[in-house]
């Protein structure tokens, strides 16, 4: 079967860009992408392509090419569905805030209304393709909806039918569009042959067919789940030793190196910093962790939780670290926070190390004036839970510095973020902060004045030659 138009349910970070793409490298194909978010549909058919709903670098540059001639976005779910040979999947899947599994399970509710949505609207053979991570085994229950609408066979000229398949994403965000023009792998699992073929022949267009994984539905959806979780276990492990390099004298860096040019360990993944952040890696593990303690494996949930244990450790151990070294008190104090996305080159705070660390910097009554390229402040006021305040212009503070009530506003510029801070907290690695001006920085702050570079992005010759305090993520000389 050849895929003629493709309908992908959800418009978010994954659905956008990946959809992008195939309509990009397939031009014969139709592909539309839908939402109920109508705001976010908007996003993406606005004019402007600077405000596309998700900010990645080449995104603009690949809408631009095919919107509008193959790729379509839309809040007409059933129309788009209605006219799809294959539908994608690609809903959020975060983790259960009630309930059964509550903390650790994902909430499936998302997932579900699709594929009930699908099983109504959809005419002919439909392929439906799981893009959302999922846990294992949800195929069996997509399957079980959708068989249930099928036509039994020889009603009807063109008879609804359906197969499932399992494609997880291994995009990763700031590097989406080359994570998908040029995937280490796809994976497709599933039952038909025929739908695997469908769906490779449309990745054939520009990936090479060895990059192409056929798996049965389970072990794809697995693959997602452990892939997440092995890359989160080696930043836990590095950030571990981190940790122990501060007490011992040694550089996390170099320990970094020397473990990563072993080709059995490799050098990717092993930057200590201030935890991982992001939508899934702990959603992701949580949810292995989950389905290990269903399967009567506690011995394994241990193991992985761990992983979780540690990565939260650590976030709440930069902002302990950060009061101890300010002579055991931030309240009324001027901090600013540089970057607050979960890692460079993305919009998105979801999960974000700043977003733990500043509510412990607040909660001792810091006065936070936070800067980052791309994050809207009415975002960070949501994973702040907590309203921005008006600093005095005269004296860059508030009048609730003294009060012990912590507060926060977002900076225009670094210099306006600095001025009268005690100390820099740098929470992102954003190439904006590798080349700051410290001489230029240190007169604007309030002396001693310290620099807290948990991402080891500055050079620390440089902003201890401006006579301020350095510290860093895992280094034993400080
Ligand atoms: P997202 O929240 O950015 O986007 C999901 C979109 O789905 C939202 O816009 C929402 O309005 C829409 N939606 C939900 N239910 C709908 C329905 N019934 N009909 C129409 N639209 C609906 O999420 P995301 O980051 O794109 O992640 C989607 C999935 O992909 C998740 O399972 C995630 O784990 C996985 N994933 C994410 C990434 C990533 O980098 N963000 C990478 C790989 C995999
Ligand atoms: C991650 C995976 O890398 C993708 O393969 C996967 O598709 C995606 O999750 C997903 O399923 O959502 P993403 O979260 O977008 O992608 O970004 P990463 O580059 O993995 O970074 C995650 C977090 O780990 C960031 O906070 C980053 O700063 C941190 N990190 C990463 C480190 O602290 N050290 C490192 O060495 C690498």
């Amino acid at each position: 079967m050849t895929i003629r138009r493709i309908c992908c349910i959800g418009a978010g970070y994954v659905g956008g860009p990946t959809m992008a793409v195939i309509a990009d490298r397939c031009p014969d194909v139709q592909v539309i992408v839908v939402d109920l978010n109508d705001q976010r549909i908007a996003a993406w058919n606005d004019a402007d392509l600077g405000r596309l709903p998700v900010y990645e670098p080449g995104l603009d540059a690949v809408v631009g090419r095919a919107r509008g001639r193959n790729l379509f976005f839309s809040t007409d779910v059933d129309g788009a569905i209605g006219e799809a040979d294959m539908v994608f999947i690609s809903v959020n899947t975060p983790t259960k805030v009630k309930g059964l599994g509550a903390g650790q399970a994902s909430d499936l509710r998302w997932v579900e209304a699709c594929a009930r949505q699908v099983a109504k609207a959809a005419t002919g053979h439909t392929i439906v393709v799981e893009k959302s991570t999922l846990p294992v085994r949800t195929a069996e229950a997509i399957k079980t909806i959708l068989e249930a609408a099928q036509d039994p066979p020889g009603n009807g000229d063109v008879p609804r039918t359906f197969s499932v398949l399992s494609n997880p994403e291994f995009l990763a965000e700031g590097t989406a569009i080359r994570d998908l023009e040029t995937p280490d792998r796809v994976l497709i699992g599933g039952e038909d042959e025929r739908s695997i073929q469908s769906l490779a022949a449309v990745y054939g267009q520009w990936v090479p067919d060895d990059r192409i994984l056929r798996t049965n539905l389970w072990s794809s959806e697995l693959s997602k789940l452990t892939a997440n979780a092995f890359l989160a276990q080696r930043i836990s492990s590095i950030n571990s030793v981190a940790a122990l390099c501060e007490s011992t004298g040694a550089d996390v860096r170099e320990v970094a190196r020397a473990i990563g040019t072993d080709s059995r360990i490799g050098p990717k993944f092993l930057q200590s910093g201030p935890g991982f952040g992001g939508s899934c890696f702990q959603k992701d593990i949580l949810n292995l962790v989950y389905l290990c303690r269903h399967f009567g494996l506690p011995e394994v949930a241990d193991y992985w939780e761990s992983v979780v244990h540690l990565n939260t450790w650590q976030q709440h151990r930069i902002s302990r670290l950060v009061v101890q070294r300010l002579f055991g008190t931030v309240t009324g104090k001027r901090l600013a926070i540089l970057g607050f996305a979960f890692k460079a080159d993305t919009n998105d705070t979801r999960e974000a190390p700043a977003i733990r660390i500043s509510r412990d910097l607040l909660e001792e009554g810091a006065q936070l004036a936070i800067h980052d390229p791309k994050v809207e402040p009415s975002q960070i006021s949501r994973d702040l839970r907590l309203e921005s305040v008006v600093p005095d212009p005269e004296t860059g503070t508030t009048s609730q510095a003294l009060s012990g009530q912590g507060s926060w506003w977002t900076a225009g510029s670094v210099e306006q973020a600095v001025a009268g801070a005690d100390a820099v907290l740098i929470l992102t690695e954003w190439t904006l902060y590798r080349h700051l001006d410290w001489k230029d920085l240190a007169q604007r702050m309030r002396r001693p004045a310290w620099v807290f570079d948990a991402r080891s992005v500055v050079d620390r010759a440089e902003v201890q030659s401006a006579g301020l305090t350095y510290w860093r993520v895992g280094d034993g000389a400080q």
